[in-house]
């Protein structure tokens, strides 16, 4: 456009920095699919869509509830009669009603074994912009947060871009199933020492992204004893509370676990959202319980910057009010997404390919490390080059999540139709040298060789069609990773 300076000199030294980690090759999957996004009848041999952790299997139940509940919508003929006073309504608080809701929703997928206060509930925009509230509240730029690796990728955008806020990894490996040692958490605090960085606090997603495991009774309490002892804050990120579909091991809340032992409850905070429990990320709805009083009043100060959307809370209020639902929808989503796990890893194992053992999330965390030419990040990035371009499945390389051990990858399952999974499983199975299409049988590394996908077309009924969209769904720019990176 005619200027010279760079964008550097234009804008602020924050929107300019590296911190929104859009350069990592996680969101280069994201560019991959957006330029090929498969399609079953348009485009059969693009790239399948396996980076994005959505929990679309069960949309259809909550568009019956809708069906049924024209009132909860302010759009309605039926409930239009509500539209002002929902319109204007802007309270940093929230709605009183939507609170409640949240409140009582959180206890039901905690197994009603703790009760939420209302009161110290938090808006923000997303777990996304929660996270960020929190680390803001806690934090000074410069300070340090710990977080077990591997770990959710847009933790480093989240927490760091904008507060200054550094992470260190606690390292994990699979030795023990990639579980949090005690070791492991003081090497990772003192190594921010040594450097001369205060450590203000942990931060933990349980149930796990990546691995889809959760964490046991004695892990969590290992956690609150470490930070207590340390005097430093435990954010637990919560989202995939309720995404767990068998019943053991069961998931724990910090929240069950602060009522058994004796700690300094001003450090626990919980960030909760709906985007996977209830599969709505795009309603944004993020929430910060916090167990101090003064988190709470700056929290909800900061939080009009990430307001949920007053209609959203309308409708929400509604429908985490009507129990019979709830109770409904919960059980038929664990279903629903066991079904799938069970039906993707078993189809992984017909072709020697193992998985960590979950029962949570909306992903499986595959071992690819027999696969790779060397134990090194540069042969994994490779090998994910060849799932990308040539298997054409966006799935995520471990390094990218800061995982110590090359060679694991994070596939997402949830957020395709059946006849789609199904596909992505050929592939995977045509990558490992054992698939159908006997055409890539390569010696030892079958995915060394070039591989041509062709695969059977399948009658697809078009209007079922769940999975392909022409763009990936977060980004504001097209073709921009950036902001689609947050799941
Ligand atoms: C652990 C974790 N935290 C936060 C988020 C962001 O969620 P939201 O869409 O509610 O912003 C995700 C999304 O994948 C996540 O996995």
């Amino acid at each position: 456009m005619g200027f010279s300076s760079p964008n550097s000199q234009l804008l602020s030294k924050i929107a300019t920095n590296e911190l929104h980690g859009e350069n990592s090759p996680y969101f280069h999957g994201w560019k991959a699919y957006d330029n090929d996004p498969f399609h079953p009848i348009q485009n059969p041999n693009g790239v399948i869509q396996m980076g994005l952790a959505e929990n679309m299997l069960s949309f259809d139940l909550i568009e019956d509830w809708i069906k049924k509940n024209p009132r909860a919508s302010i759009c309605t003929s039926e409930g239009l009669n509500k539209f002002r006073d929902i319109a204007i309504f802007q309270d940093y608080h929230g709605l009183s009603e939507f609170r409640n809701a949240v409140a009582k929703f959180m206890g039901r997928v905690r197994g009603d074994r703790v009760k939420f206060d209302p009161a110290r509930i938090v808006m923000g925009g997303g777990a996304t912009g929660a996270n960020e509230l929190i680390t803001f509240c806690l934090a000074d730029p410069g300070d340090a947060f710990l977080v077990p690796s591997p770990y959710y990728p847009a933790f480093g955008r989240d927490l760091r871009w904008r507060t200054g806020v550094q992470l260190f990894p606690v390292m994990c490996n699979s030795k023990n199933d990639f579980q949090i040692t005690v070791e492991a958490l003081e090497e990772a605090y003192e190594k921010a020492k040594q450097s001369n960085i205060k450590v203000k606090g942990l931060i933990i997603a349980n149930p796990s992204n990546p691995l889809g495991t959760v964490l046991d009774r004695e892990a969590l309490k290992t956690l609150v004893s470490f930070i207590n002892e340390k005097n430093i804050h435990l954010v637990c990120d919560e989202i995939y509370a309720a995404t767990v579909f068998s019943a053991a091991p069961n998931f724990i809340s910090v929240a069950e676990i602060i009522q058994e032992m004796d700690c300094n409850r001003d450090l626990i905070h919980i960030v909760y959202s709906m985007s996977k429990d209830m599969g709505l990320p795009g309603f944004r709805v993020g929430i910060v319980y916090s167990y101090n009083d003064a988190v709470v009043n700056c929290g909800r100060k900061m939080s009009s910057f990430g307001l949920v959307s007053s209609q959203t809370q309308h409708l929400l209020a509604s429908m985490l009010d009507d129990e019979e639902f709830v109770e409904m929808f919960l059980r038929e989503s664990a279903k629903r997404l066991s079904d799938r796990h069970k039906f993707f890893t078993m189809g992984l194992e017909q072709v020697g390919i193992s998985c960590l053992k979950s029962n949570a999330g909306l992903f499986v965390w595959m071992d690819l490390r027999s696969m790779l030419i060397e134990q090194t990040v540069e042969a994994e990035l490779e090998l994910w080059k060849i799932i990308i371009n040539q298997v054409k499945l966006n799935v995520s390389p471990g390094s990218s999540f800061q995982c110590v051990e090359p060679g694991w990858f994070r596939v997402c399952f949830a957020n395709m139709d059946d006849a789609t999974v199904e596909i992505a499983l050929k592939r995977i199975q045509m990558l490992a040298g054992q698939g159908k299409e006997k055409e890539v049988a390569v010696k030892n590394k079958p995915w060394r060789k070039n591989l041509r996908l062709s695969f059977p077309a399948r009658i697809y009924d078009e209007s079922s069609v769940m999975s392909p969209r022409l763009m990936s769904p977060h980004s504001p720019i097209p073709h921009s990773p950036l902001v689609r990176a947050r799941t």
